[in-house]
């Protein structure tokens, strides 16, 4: 089977690009299979080249998605399963509204369009994101509330979802949109995303470095480690779809935990004096959005196809420790 990637140059593009070529088989809509080739596309070349020379199965497609060519490349590839990744994410999408529907909206219904002139239709995972729900006062909410976005980045995802929806039912598509609980602890730099510092405040004090929180101390999220995320991405592929039926979307489980319970469990394993290196910096911005965001999510269904949440925020951070160690960042 071939294998698509988009955003493979991304925190989870790699991640996936990477368990990907380290094996030889997959369960793909409820069926064993071997994998031939991976296909990582994104607009930046250089990671894409990297993970190309470093593994034989993965080939490189470098460009935009809104880019003819590299859509008609993807056509004569014909993958089996599309993983699509790619997108701008929420605190940019906010900030440049064009760019966001540009990418997050339009590729994504190039992509579906490309795939419709496939002699089969492939598995496509949509990578949607909790920020379609909103709810006064951070509250609990459940798998089936009604999502109503605040914010352009969420909009966008809702409306995805309901094209691969609407797609897998046409039988363009065999389609999954699995909404990611906000991942933590990402490695590497801040990013754009509303919701960096659930990661930054626990990866920068690690690190020695000082850490900026412009939330309150009673915000609560909705986390999933970055392993956690990809073991999601796994199930939702190897899901039959008659098992998923016509409810395409998925909330991912995620651990519900408040600020103060994320530094509490960061002075526990990593001492008081790194839990000290967080400065409360409060910026009205990402508060307005991130409050808007569930702080937890109760997710039956996809707790009984498979899917599960970390154990607590002890094994999220623990996860990004021994990562650390491993990859002596
Ligand atoms: N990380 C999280 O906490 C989280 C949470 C919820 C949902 N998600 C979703 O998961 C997906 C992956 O997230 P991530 O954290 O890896 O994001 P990321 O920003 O690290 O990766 C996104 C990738 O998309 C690429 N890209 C942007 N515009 C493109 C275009 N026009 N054509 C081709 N490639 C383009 C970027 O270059 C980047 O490599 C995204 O769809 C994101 O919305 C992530």
């Amino acid at each position: 089977m071939r294998i698509l990637v988009t955003g493979a140059a991304g925190f989870i593009g790699r991640m996936v690009v990477e368990a990907l070529a380290a094996r030889d088989d997959l369960v793909v809509d409820g069926q064993p299979g071997q994998i031939a080739s991976i296909i990582a596309t994104d607009i930046a070349a250089g990671p894409l080249a990297d993970l190309s020379a470093r593994h034989d199965r993965v080939c490189a497609i470098p460009g935009s998605l809104d880019d003819p060519d590299v859509l008609a490349r993807i056509r004569e590839n014909a993958p089996d399963v599309i993983v699509h990744l790619a997108a701008v994410v929420s605190g940019l999408a906010e900030q440049d509204f064009d760019l966001g529907m540009r990418v997050n909206v339009h590729s994504t219904i190039a992509l579906i369009d490309a795939c419709r002139a496939m002699s089969h239709p492939p598995v496509f995972l949509f990578s949607s994101s909790v920020a379609v729900f909103s709810c006064p006062g951070n509250d609990t909410i459940s798998e089936t509330t009604l999502p109503a976005p605040m914010s352009s980045y969420g909009t966008q995802k809702l409306i995805c979802e309901l094209l691969v929806r609407d797609a897998s039912r046409k039988g363009f598509i065999k389609g999954r949109a699995i909404r990611f609980p906000t991942i933590s602890v990402r490695p590497g730099k801040p990013n754009r995303a509303a919701s960096s510092f659930a990661s930054g405040i626990i990866r920068e004090p690690l690190a020695g470095m000082r850490a900026d929180l412009p939330v309150g101390h009673d915000l609560r999220l909705h986390l999933a480690s970055p392993l956690k995320a990809l073991d999601g991405i796994l199930v939702a592929i190897g899901l039959s779809q008659d098992t998923i039926g016509v409810e395409t979307t998925l909330t991912l489980p995620g651990t519900s935990v408040t600020v103060a319970g994320m530094i509490e469990a960061l002075s526990r394993l990593a001492g008081p004096q790194c839990a000290a290196l967080i400065t409360p910096r409060p910026d009205p911005a990402i508060e307005r959005i991130v409050a808007s965001w569930p702080g937890q999510i109760l997710s039956p269904r996809a707790e009984s196809l498979g899917f599960s949440a970390n154990a607590n925020i002890e094994e999220i951070i623990q996860e990004y420790m021994d990562g650390s160690q491993q990859a002596g960042r």
